[in-house]
């Protein structure tokens, strides 16, 4: 359901929206007064009752997550924002960062207080050179208004933000790998359990969160945690509120859009993107950044046993809300929530062949399935494009794709695995034209 919000957008078209003084005349500071006027435990069960999902792809609901952190331990605790924004397609957490850093700097001291934490360090990109300097000069705003430092709103709760900048790894996106980076260590995943709520920053309890996910807490107690959750046309499926919806590839107006949760793809592609910019058809879409399944427009809706899904059972996926649990149903996975979409002018085997380049350039190397699978899927999706691929290897990426999946430290491996599985699968006629014909197939023609 197309359903509009600017809680996080509100002053995206003001050149002074990054300011503290536009973001104070919409109220800004006032939702962190407001949490740290009340208990820990009252932050937390109200961020609950938002049941906002992670917005950086695992979906995992951010209040249960915040109550994981330990009540009473010796240890200090840290909070940890990713700002790292390196998975190809999403480009929604730097329109926060460089529009609106306050909302970001206000979900952190929220943030803080709700896990035990007095420090936060925001980790970001490097290349994000306009997001590290709002960031840094609304931190100093906020230091200077006294909202960070010793006393924050009167109460005897120091909080302080740091921005840490990273140094462009896709793999330091992954909360341990960046973790391991933020203590100046080599940016590779760590084993779990255990988890960063036990072993954290510098082997300290810590919560990892996305930006937009902390960036949307203050909303949480502006609105009220259940009536924030019951903006989203998926309430019933614990995944609330309002969220960033990008969209790119082959539409008319590529951008971010702020909308109620439960939007479908077919309302981002053509009410908000515009339709397609070239091509008569959409071949796929990628709902959320290249680490997702890819699906065709004629995939049917079929979830028996579920009455939440009678409603779109019979349909096209095109028309089945973008949720964490809604995709997870289908076989999808929803990501990021930045669509990458393709038409029916673009290539499939193309589209595939960039992405193993960039998975085999990205893996960290750490574990061998990852590591030597990425390689040989790169491989052979060159000699594919080359004219020089047998079915045979064809074959081979769907069984080197299913011996990465689930084996692996870290969530990477499937994340190369599933768009080679699902492009494989869902296009063969294509990979097979370019086998048969010697890489001259019919069916190439734009670069994706
Ligand atoms: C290879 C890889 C890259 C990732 N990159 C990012 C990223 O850039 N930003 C992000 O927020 N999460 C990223 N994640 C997900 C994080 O590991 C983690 O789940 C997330 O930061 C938790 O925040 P959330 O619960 O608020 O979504 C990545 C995961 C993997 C496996």
């Amino acid at each position: 359901m197309l359903k509009r919000t600017s809680y996080l957008s509100h002053s995206y078209d003001n050149p002074e929206g990054h300011t503290l003084a536009v973001y104070e005349q919409k109220g800004g500071y006032q939702s962190a007064k407001k949490a740290l006027g009340i208990s820990r435990e009252a932050v937390v069960e109200e961020v609950k009752k938002a049941h906002i999902r992670g917005r950086g792809g695992a979906g995992f609901d951010c209040g249960v997550k915040w109550g994981f952190m330990p009540k009473d331990s010796a240890k200090p605790a840290y909070l940890v924002v990713n700002a790292d924004e390196g998975e190809p397609g999403t480009f929604k957490d730097r329109t926060i960062m460089e529009r609106n850093p306050h909302a970001l700097v206000e979900g952190c001291i929220i943030g803080c207080f709700g896990v035990g934490a007095h420090v936060a360090y925001i980790y970001v990109r490097d290349e994000l050179h306009l997001s590290k300097q709002r960031l840094w000069e609304a931190i100093e705003e906020a230091r200077k208004k006294g909202y960070l430092g010793a006393k924050p709103f009167g109460r005897d709760y120091p909080v302080e933000v740091y921005v840490h900048t990273g140094a462009g790894a896709y793999i330091c996106g992954e909360e341990t790998a960046l973790l391991n980076s933020l203590e100046g260590k080599r940016g590779e995943p760590r084993l779990k359990p255990p988890f960063p709520a036990q072993f954290g920053a510098f082997g300290c309890p810590s919560t990892v969160n996305n930006v937009e996910t902390i960036a949307v807490v203050p909303t949480i107690f502006q609105v009220g945690g259940e009536p924030f959750s019951r903006v989203s046309a998926l309430h019933d499926f614990n995944d609330g509120g309002a969220r960033l919806f990008g969209v790119s590839g082959h539409v008319k107006n590529p951008g971010v859009y702020e909308c109620a949760v439960g939007l479908t793809l077919r309302e981002l592609i053509f009410d908000l993107g515009g339709g397609l910019s070239t091509g008569t058809e959409i071949l796929g879409v990628i709902p959320g950044g290249s680490s997702c399944p890819v699906h065709r427009p004629d995939e049917i809706i079929d979830v028996p046993g579920d009455p939440r899904f009678e409603p779109y059972n019979g349909k096209s996926i095109l028309d089945l809300p973008l949720g964490v649990d809604t995709y997870r149903a289908v076989g999808g996975m929803l990501g990021t929530c930045c669509a990458i979409v393709l038409s029916d002018e673009a290539d499939p085997v193309l589209a595939f062949h960039n992405l193993m380049r960039f998975y085999r350039h990205e893996s960290c190397g750490q574990c061998t399935p990852c590591r030597e699978g990425c390689g040989w899927m790169e491989r052979i999706a060159n000699k594919i494009v080359e004219g020089t691929a047998t079915m045979a290897e064809l074959d081979e990426i769907s069984e080197i794709a299913s011996n990465i999946t689930g084996n692996t430290i870290c969530a990477f491996g499937d994340g190369a695995a599933q768009p080679a599985l699902s492009f494989v699968r869902k296009y063969r006629k294509h990979f097979e034209d370019y086998i048969l014909t010697g890489g001259k197939s019919q069916t190439k023609r734009l670069v994706a």
